[in-house]
């Protein structure tokens, strides 16, 4: 999929300059996505192909998770309770009420959010200086590219391809104004 606006070219600067607070956010970020993965195994195991990629997305995100708390304890930083994200929070309210409806947009909701992701993790990959982050960063951004088109998949499998792309279409516009509105934050959305 391809996002309807770029990132605010303040952003990078931004983040950089607050990485630490960035990575606290991440962490929630990679948490939230592994849990994201499993609730969607527990409320659709009916989609073809849904439950083992869901299981293998809840494992990678795991890992992230643990590669950026790892980064955190080394540079002295704690977890701590999730501020929330009002960007997940402004998506979430997309999601239509049906039951097929649900499912559609929860898919790609999710893939949005990844492609989001992807964005970001490969500014930072290119923003950072110290090469292991770099490393670091890239190999995310990557990951979560790879989660974007797996989600549009999986929407692909119980719907018409043109029913995805349409609604699709939607969410991405919604996005672009969601995304433009909110304020600059050492956070990955
Ligand atoms: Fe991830
Ligand atoms: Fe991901």
């Amino acid at each position: 999929m391809e996002l309807k606006v770029a990132t605010d070219p303040r952003w990078l600067p931004h983040a950089l300059a607050h990485f630490d607070e960035l990575l606290v956010d991440h962490a929630h970020c990679e948490k939230k996505a592994a849990a994201n993965a499993l609730s969607l195994l527990q409320a659709h195991p009916e989609v073809p192909g849904l439950p083992a990629q869901m299981a293998r997305l809840a494992r990678e995100e795991s890992a992230h998770l643990a590669k950026v708390l790892q980064l955190m304890e080394t540079r002295g930083l704690a977890l701590g309770r999730d501020a929330g994200d009002p960007y997940a929070k402004g998506l979430q309210q997309l999601i239509r009420h049906g039951a097929k409806e649900r499912r559609l947009d929860r898919l790609l909701v999710a893939g949005i959010i990844e492609s989001r992701s992807h964005e970001r993790l490969q500014l930072l990959a290119d923003g950072l200086t110290d090469p292991s982050l770099r490393r670091l960063y890239a190999e995310l951004a990557k990951s979560e590219d790879g989660h974007q088109k797996l989600f549009v998949r999986l929407a692909k499998n119980v719907d018409p391809a043109e029913v995805v792309e349409a609604r699709l279409e939607v969410l991405l516009t919604a996005e672009a104004s969601l995304i433009a509105g909110l304020p600059l934050r050492a956070a990955v959305h």
